[in-house]
């Protein structure tokens, strides 16, 4: 039995959990006991934030093999393949049930995943895909529980580049205290096939993840529950984020959810500051919106490419805020080369006179100062630097000496 894929208003993930179809199949699955934790080597695998798309945010259960070419022909013809954007993530709602020797199969909306993997290849993209640990998906499809090694073989075998594996279906079964044994399960999984797959957690947070993440094999883990396409949601995950900064490193990053910037819930203005914050959080950027119809407006906040770089940061050091009055925040990122991220958050309404303090961010001297947004250099006020932001918005600066 396949449930709607409604999204969830309350921002947790959709709970339609350890529901088996009603044909006699009812019961839970045997417990199946969690391996004993070992030290687990780096892949070696996102050294900077994964950047590309996901079905989930515009396309929820109305996601299909000709839908997913038509994303990866958008991605590889409109400029965004060459401003880094790369993976192309099928989310929930692929799945079908297992053949007779437990082989994963695919519904009929994804009629050949192996040949729909060498299309995205062929564009210079690469594919990822969706599971849980659990026997069934937030959704309510076929997880993997009790099937990791053979799940991985068959995504290697696909040619499948990235996993978002998601809790849901495993709370049935399993304690969070169990979480990181789970996690570690699949992530061996996965290296044992020998195939370079990024393997993305999504446990909205919960047991600290990111204490842990990095250990059981993580290239990055949801740090909150789902995000929606609305300011609050947004602003409130996106401006949460700030203590969790000395957990990002090169191949190990906080995941504050995927982007909304295009799905039609906010202003222009708005989605500018969803990709500056997600920029200075050394977020992965995960475009969640239809590539195939989006306006240009969009198009240029996404693959900004001076935004992009300060996302990209080789040295990975996640920015956190440094100033706050009121609604109005400065966040700061330590940028390869000794440059600085500087970006003035305005969570009000109504624009907003901001006055930047150099000696305070920890930058001595006259900066010199590039505007990200208007792709220019600004010449810095002295040592108190006034910026104007309108509301909801944000001044995206990087300072060099
Ligand atoms: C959870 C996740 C979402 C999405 C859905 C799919 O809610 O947090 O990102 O993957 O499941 O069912």
């Amino acid at each position: 039995m396949h449930v709607s894929t409604r999204r969830n208003p309350t921002a947790q993930p959709t709970e339609m959990v350890a529901r088996r179809a009603s044909n006699g199949e009812g019961a839970l699955p045997a417990r199946i006991p969690p391996p004993a934790l070992h030290k687990v080597p780096d892949t070696g695998l996102a050294r900077t934030p994964p950047m590309g798309w996901n079905s989930w945010n515009k396309f929820a259960g109305r996601i299909d093999d000709a839908t997913v070419r038509a994303i990866a022909n958008a991605m590889a013809s409109n400029g965004m393949r060459e401003a880094g954007y790369v993976y192309i993530n099928i989310d929930d709602t692929w799945e079908a049930g297992r053949d007779a020797r437990g082989n994963i199969q695919t519904n009929k909306k994804f009629p050949d995943m192996k040949a729909l993997a060498d299309y995205v290849h062929k564009k210079g993209l690469k594919l990822g895909i969706y599971s849980s640990p659990g026997p069934n998906t937030c959704a309510g499809y076929e997880g993997s529980y009790g099937h990791e090694e053979q799940d991985a073989k068959t995504y290697a075998a696909w040619g499948i580049d990235y996993l978002k594996y998601d809790w849901c279906g495993a709370r049935t079964i399993y304690t969070d205290e169990e979480m990181p044994a789970i996690y570690q399960k699949m992530g061996d999984a996965l290296r044992a096939t020998g195939r370079p797959i990024v393997y993305s957690l999504c446990q909205y947070g919960r047991l600290n993840v990111w204490k842990w993440g990095a250990d059981v094999g993580g290239n990055l883990w949801r740090t909150t529950g789902d995000i929606r396409d609305a300011w609050d949601s947004m602003s409130r995950i996106g401006f949460g984020q700030s203590d969790l900064a000395e957990w990002a490193k090169p191949g190990h990053w906080n995941d504050p959810d995927m982007l909304e910037i295009g799905n039609g819930g906010m202003s222009e203005t708005e989605y500018k500051t969803h990709m500056s914050l997600w920029a200075m959080l050394a977020a992965p950027l995960l475009a969640g919106n239809d590539l195939r119809s989006m306006s240009p407006a969009t198009l240029e906040i996404l693959t900004n490419r001076e935004v992009i770089a300060a996302d990209q940061d080789k040295e990975g050091k996640q920015g956190k805020r440094v100033w706050k009055s009121s609604d109005q925040e400065i966040w700061t990122r330590q940028l390869s080369g000794g440059a600085v991220a500087v970006a003035v958050f305005n969570r009000a309404a109504e624009s907003a006179q901001v006055s930047v303090r150099w000696p305070d961010l920890g930058i001595t001297g006259k900066p010199k100062l590039r505007d990200l947004w208007l792709h220019q250099s600004v010449e810095s006020q002295g040592a108190e630097h006034p910026v104007t932001v309108p509301g909801h918005g944000v001044v995206m600066l990087r300072a060099t000496r």
